[in-house]
C-alpha cells in the first residue's frame, strides 16, 4: 500500500463550499462528503486541520461594501466560522471520527480556545482539529488564518479546497479558453493576482516555504488524492 505523502496537512474548506449549489447555508450532503473524505485521509495516518471559512453566512468584506464598519462586519465573519466548524465537527464525529474544535475567539460554552501547544497535541492523537473564528482579527481573511495556522502547528502543506479543479489563467465559468496552471510559484500567485487567496496570506505561505494545493472539493475522493501526492489540481510552492 502506497503512504501518504503528507503526515500534517491544513484543509482549508471556503464557506462557500459547504452551501453546495446553495448561494447561502449549510448542504448536508457537501457536509457529509466532507466527513466521509477527511475520514478516509485519516485512516491513512495522516494528521487533518481544518480552517473553515464562513462566507456561506456572512461575508465581512460584502458587509463593509454596503456601509457598515469593517471590523465589526468581520467579527460576524469570525462568528460564522464558528457555526460552520461546529457543523462539520457534528458531521466528522457522525462517521466516528475524534474532533475537537478551537477557536480564536474565545467562547468557552462552545468550543475550546485556540492554543497552540495543545491542537499539536489533538493532531497526535489522531483527532481532525477544527480551527474557527479565523485568526480572531479583523482585516484578515481566513486564507490568512490557514497560512498562520499552517505555520504554527507546521503542517506539510495546505489542501485549498475550491469549486473549480486548480488556478487558471482566466475565470473558468466565464472564459472557456481560460487554461489551467499545474504548477505556479508564489510570486506568479502574488504578481498575476491569481485568486487562489489573497496576498497577506500567500505571503506568508511564501515566507514560510507552506505549499498550497488548489482542488475541486465536488469530487469525492479528491482529499486523499491530494495526500498520497497525486498531480491533482494546481500546486503552488517555490
Ligand atoms: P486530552 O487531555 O488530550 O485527552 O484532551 P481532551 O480534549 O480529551 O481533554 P479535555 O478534558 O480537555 O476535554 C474533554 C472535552 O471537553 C473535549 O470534547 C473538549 O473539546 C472539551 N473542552 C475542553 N476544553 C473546553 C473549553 O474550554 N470549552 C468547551 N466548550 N469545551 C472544552
Amino acid at each position: 500500500m502506497q503512504k501518504p505523502k503528507y503526515k500534517r496537512v491544513v484543509l482549508k474548506l471556503s464557506g462557500e463550499a459547504l452551501a453546495g449549489h446553495n448561494t447561502y447555508g449549510i448542504d448536508n450532503e457537501v457536509l457529509n462528503s466532507i466527513a466521509r473524505q477527511v475520514v478516509e485521509v485519516v485512516r491513512q495516518g495522516v494528521q487533518v486541520a481544518i480552517v473553515v471559512g464562513g462566507g456561506n453566512i456572512w461575508r465581512g468584506v460584502a458587509g463593509s461594501a454596503k456601509g457598515m464598519d469593517r471590523a465589526t462586519a468581520d467579527y460576524m465573519g469570525m462568528l460564522a466560522t464558528v457555526i460552520n466548524a461546529l457543523a462539520l465537527q457534528d458531521a466528522l464525529e457522525q462517521e466516528g471520527m475524534g474532533t475537537r474544535v478551537m477557536s480564536a475567539i474565545e467562547m468557552k460554552e462552545v468550543c475550546e480556545p485556540y492554543i497552540r501547544r495543545r491542537a499539536i497535541r489533538h493532531l497526535e492523537k489522531g483527532r481532525v482539529t477544527i480551527f474557527a473564528a479565523g485568526t480572531g482579527n479583523p482585516y484578515f481573511s481566513t486564507d490568512t488564518a490557514a497560512a498562520l495556522r499552517s505555520a504554527e502547528i507546521e503542517a506539510e502543506v495546505i489542501l485549498m479546497a475550491k469549486k473549480v479543479d486548480g488556478v487558471y489563467d482566466a475565470d473558468p465559468i466565464r472564459n472557456p479558453t481560460a487554461q489551467k496552471f499545474d504548477r505556479l510559484n508564489y510570486i506568479d500567485v502574488l504578481s498575476r493576482g491569481l485568486g487562489v487567496m489573497d496576498s497577506t496570506a500567500a505571503s506568508l505561505c511564501m515566507d514560510n516555504g507552506i505549499p498550497i494545493i488548489v482542488f475541486d472539493l465536488t469530487r469525492e475522493g479528491n482529499i486523499l488524492k491530494a495526500v498520497m501526492g497525486e498531480d491533482i489540481g494546481t500546486y503552488v510552492g517555490r
